[in-house]
């Protein structure tokens, strides 16, 4: 089965706005993902702009051949620009200013009523919509609730397990959140903190269809090469022959 590898290009524009130059240009290195087999370009359009732009959202929103996934936050703001630019998918994410990045996922029940609200909003306009939830059978049932299509499911914790038995442990609930949505008709992606190895356990996962990979391709690509670098998590994305 083909997994779908959507890559997050984030840290490319990361760099740039580290000088606020006009280079390395994320959309110049989407579209190299693109040639090299990237499915999916997936962009984190922050409140603070610390890395993509507007600017980076629009023009991708042009020249993306694939996939343009937008993640954001579930505010005002963003509803305003996720339906004017009309990405193919918007993927809520949580939020805070303070965070290195994403580190957890979004609290379904706390903000229900506001997330049903908003899920809605971009449904009208026929937006696709998912959720970037942790793989917990609640939550999941929750963003079932809310009528989301799809769910992310944080891959945060499986990758940053200090031992053997939390990762074994993180990863069946991964699997097991991951077969749960499938069961209730959802699509489902993966992803965070996932790079060449750990991602080979989460491939044997066959319900998830998706993974949104940035830092560890954007990493490799600074020593091989964007090319090169997609192409290798292309490789490891195969799923072994049974
Ligand atoms: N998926 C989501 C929803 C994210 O917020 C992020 C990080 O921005 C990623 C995937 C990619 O994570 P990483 O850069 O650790 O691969």
């Amino acid at each position: 089965m083909h997994r779908k590898l959507g890559l997050n290009i984030d840290h490319i524009a990361t760099i740039r706005q580290a000088r606020r130059t006009k280079y390395p240009d994320p959309v110049a290195a989407a579209a190299i993902a693109e040639a090299a087999g990237a499915d999916q370009i997936t962009v984190h359009l922050r409140e603070d702009r610390r890395h993509i732009q507007e600017r980076d959202v629009r023009i991708l929103r042009e020249t993306v051949q694939t996939t343009l996934n937008l993640e954001m936050g579930a505010t005002q703001e963003m509803l305003k620009i996720a339906l004017d630019v009309k990405p193919d998918i918007v993927t809520l994410v949580p939020e805070r200013r303070e965070e290195l990045t994403t580190e957890g996922g979004l609290d379904v029940n706390h903000h229900r009523d506001h997330l049903k609200k908003y899920v809605q909003s971009l449904r009208d306009a026929d937006l696709k919509v998912s959720l970037f939830i942790d793989p917990d059978l609640d939550m999941l049932r929750a963003a079932h609730r809310l009528d989301a299509p799809s769910v992310e499911l944080h891959t945060g914790k499986y990758a940053d397990a200090r031992d053997e038995i939390s990762r074994r442990n993180e990863l069946r609930r991964i699997a097991d959140a991951a077969r749960a949505a499938a069961k209730l008709g959802m699509r489902v992606a993966a992803g965070h903190g996932l790079h060449y190895t750990n991602v080979q356990e989460l491939v044997l996962v066959e319900e998830i269809e998706e993974f949104n990979i940035g830092h560890a391709i954007v990493a490799r690509a600074m020593l091989v090469g964007m090319d090169r670098a997609v192409r290798d998590m292309v490789d490891a994305l195969r799923a072994p022959a049974k």
